[in-house]
């Protein structure tokens, strides 16, 4: 029989609407008997100080899960270099902010990939390594709100004794993301567009670039996992949360043409767009030896993402 684990902690996920704020909001609701607070733009505007504050200390939560920001996938941030590095700079502060004066035991916030230097490094990036070099350019202001945002995790740390977990996230994608075409991520993306040719709204399905960058897919299903671990586990400052296996966006092309059913003849790659950094992968060392097993469960996770927006396509967000 399954029993729920009590939690006398009181908890707010920001973000609660989005990827990953709904599969954690999911998750602790099954599993955890806790008092939770899900913030989203209705219930507050995080980019709005006073809001925030006034949340933030009426609730008085023992930990924030924050997952909301302005998020972008790879063109959306070429093309919003400012907009996502204003937006997500005050979200953070305020997030941050709002956690210090209403004394939160635990932040868990979640960080990018992007913050790593540009430059690639043999075997994967780990924890000790984000400040060593330049990010790259492609996602410039978004890199930076992130990187913006750890130093003051990491300030607040070294003047009292507020405790942070900062994930540096690879790529993600699940139910619930946005599949705008042009903004969205990649995967969701994508799936837009297979799902476009088998409905018979597109005749062919164009590709960015060349599909050789090389990433790391995980599952918001699966993060949202390993963010329950952290709630239980408590703070454990930068880790980095990824499967450790790389795919080429070429592979993950063609794990959704099986999915789809969408042939080779009808793709075509259009190489005026952008393939982003080359490679960007990271090692989950820390995060094992923390004690979380975590899984590559690309294959199954986007069938259920595929068949979510099947089923969801006229609500979906874009
Ligand atoms: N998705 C990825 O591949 C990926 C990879 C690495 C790291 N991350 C990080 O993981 C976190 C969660 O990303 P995600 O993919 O779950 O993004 P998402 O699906 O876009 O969710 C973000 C949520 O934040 C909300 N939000 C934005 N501005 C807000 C505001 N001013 N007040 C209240 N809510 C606001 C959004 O609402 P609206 O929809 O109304 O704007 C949305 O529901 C982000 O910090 C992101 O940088 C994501």
């Amino acid at each position: 029989m399954y029993i729920k684990l009590f939690c006398d902690m009181k908890i707010i996920i920001t973000g609660a609407k989005g990827l990953v704020g709904s599969a954690i909001s999911k998750r602790l609701e099954t599993n955890i008997d806790t008092e939770l607070l899900k913030i989203g733009r209705d219930n507050c505007d995080l980019e709005n100080k006073t809001e925030t504050d006034k949340v933030f200390n009426s609730f008085s939560p023992d930990i924030v899960i924050h997952c909301a920001g302005k998020v972008f996938g790879i063109g959306g941030n070429m093309a919003n270099q400012y907009d996502s590095w204003i937006k997500n700079t005050i979200i953070n502060m305020n997030v941050i902010e709002a956690s210090r004066e209403s004394k939160v035991k635990h932040l868990i916030s979640l960080g990018t990939g992007c913050v790593y230097p540009s430059e690639i490094v043999e075997g994967g990036y780990s924890e000790t390594q984000l400040w060593d070099g330049n990010v790259d350019n492609s996602e410039y202001g978004y890199a930076h709100s992130k990187r913006h945002m750890l130093a003051g995790l990491q300030s607040l740390e070294r003047s009292s004794d507020f405790k942070f977990t900062y994930i540096v996230s690879c790529n993600l994608f699940g139910p619930n993301d946005s599949f705008n075409e042009d903004t969205g991520h990649v995967i969701p993306s994508l799936i837009s567009k297979f799902e476009k040719k088998i409905s018979g709204e597109n005749s062919k399905v164009s590709l960015w670039g060349n599909g050789s960058a090389v990433r790391d897919f995980l599952s918001s299903i699966e993060m949202a996992r390993a963010l329950e671990f952290f709630v239980r586990e408590g703070p454990h400052g930068v880790v980095n949360v990824c499967s450790g296996v790389k795919r080429s966006i070429k592979d993950v092309i063609y794990a959704i043409s099986d999915i789809s059913g969408v042939s080779e003849e009808d793709f075509y790659w259009d190489h005026s767009k952008p393939n982003g950094q080359n490679q960007r992968y990271y090692k989950n060392k820390k995060l094992r030896d923390i004690g979380f097993d975590i899984q590559d469960t690309f294959k199954k996770d986007l069938e259920t993402t595929y068949k979510w927006y099947l089923q969801n396509k006229k609500g979906a967000r874009r």
